[in-house]
């Protein structure tokens, strides 16, 4: 398995990724690291302790994040999560408290302990604590294998108005930073997360395995389609980056340099000519990832 700290907003499409990360042995999940996002920094410091309990990992630290975006006015998506973030499934309080460190100390400790390159970030989330992480402590960064981020939207409408997508609409300053970071990226954006869709039969499928990752990821799919139970399927967005950590050849890659718009149009991603090279995911092979999906969330 290779180590990973997954940084992240939860919010329901984060936790059902979070919960294959927990559920599938080829993650050896080092640490949660919140933000906000979907919802405040504490809602989703208290979502990250109860899905660890949930799942019974409460030895694997959670620590909370950055409070504010480094630019961007962040958004509350309290309509699409609920207002507790997790549309209101029934989930055990933290058995463990959040640890001492910030998010970004937490991040320097794990990364400085390890070999270089040995440990990947998965991003599900605004990118401000990435770029706090940056702007704090270069060597420890630097230390980082690969961050495969979800985020972005290169051809398709936004979900943050017209141009933008939600976690590069919500902290486009921190998304300036980290693509210009050098360091490996790996994006995943709406053009790629839109396609791989929970229909409500996918649901049935899910609440039939016997797992709890399986089980709860259901019932989190289930409120994802409460806000408007007319919808045909909803987008798994962020499990696209635990099924990219799991099955690289699922997805076409097209490597791009890209600039993040901080000014009138926050978010928006336009591709340049020079800059570091982004792997940018363009393209799923959505039946696979699907099956992918419930055979992880199902494993015993
Ligand atoms: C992203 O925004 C959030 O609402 C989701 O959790 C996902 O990370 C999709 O644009
Ligand atoms: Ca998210």
């Amino acid at each position: 398995p290779r180590k990973v700290i997954i940084d992240t907003d939860p919010g329901l499409d984060d936790a059902v990724g979070i919960l294959l990360a927990l559920n599938h042995p080829a993650f050896d999940v080092r640490a949660i690291t919140t933000v906000a996002g979907n919802i405040g920094i504490e809602r989703t410091t208290a979502n990250a302790g109860r899905l660890l309990s949930a799942m019974g990992r409460e030895s694997v630290p959670y620590a909370r994040g950055a409070a504010k975006p480094l630019s961007g006015s962040g958004r509350d998506e309290e309509t699409i999560h609920g207002s507790d973030g997790l549309g209101g499934v029934a989930l055990p309080e933290p058995a463990a408290p959040v640890s001492g460190l910030s998010a970004v100390e937490l991040f320097s400790e794990l990364l400085i302990g390890a070999e270089p390159g040995e440990i990947d970030i998965l991003a599900l989330g605004p990118l401000t604590n990435l770029a706090a992480l940056y702007l704090a402590d270069k060597d420890a960064f630097a230390r980082i294998g690969r961050v495969i981020i979800m985020g972005g939207t290169i051809n398709e409408p936004g979900n943050a108005g017209p141009y933008a997508e939600f976690n590069m609409a919500a902290d486009p300053k921190a998304a300036q930073i980290v693509f210009g970071s050098g360091a490996e990226i790996v994006l995943i954006p709406l053009d790629v997360t839109r396609r791989l869709r929970a229909t409500p039969d996918y649901l049935q499928r899910l609440a039939s395995l016997e797992t709890r990752a399986a089980q709860i990821s259901a019932d989190l799919i289930a409120a994802y389609f409460a806000d408007n139970a007319a919808r045909e399927s909803r987008p798994l967005h962020d499990p696209c980056v635990m099924l990219y950590h799991l099955a690289p050849k699922l997805f076409e890659i097209e490597p791009m340099a890209l600039a993040v718009n901080d000014g009138d149009r926050p978010g928006a991603l336009t591709q340049v000519q020079h800059g570091p090279a982004i792997n940018v995911a363009m393209g799923i092979d959505a039946q696979a990832a699907l099956d992918c999906l419930s055979d992880g969330l199902g494993k015993t």
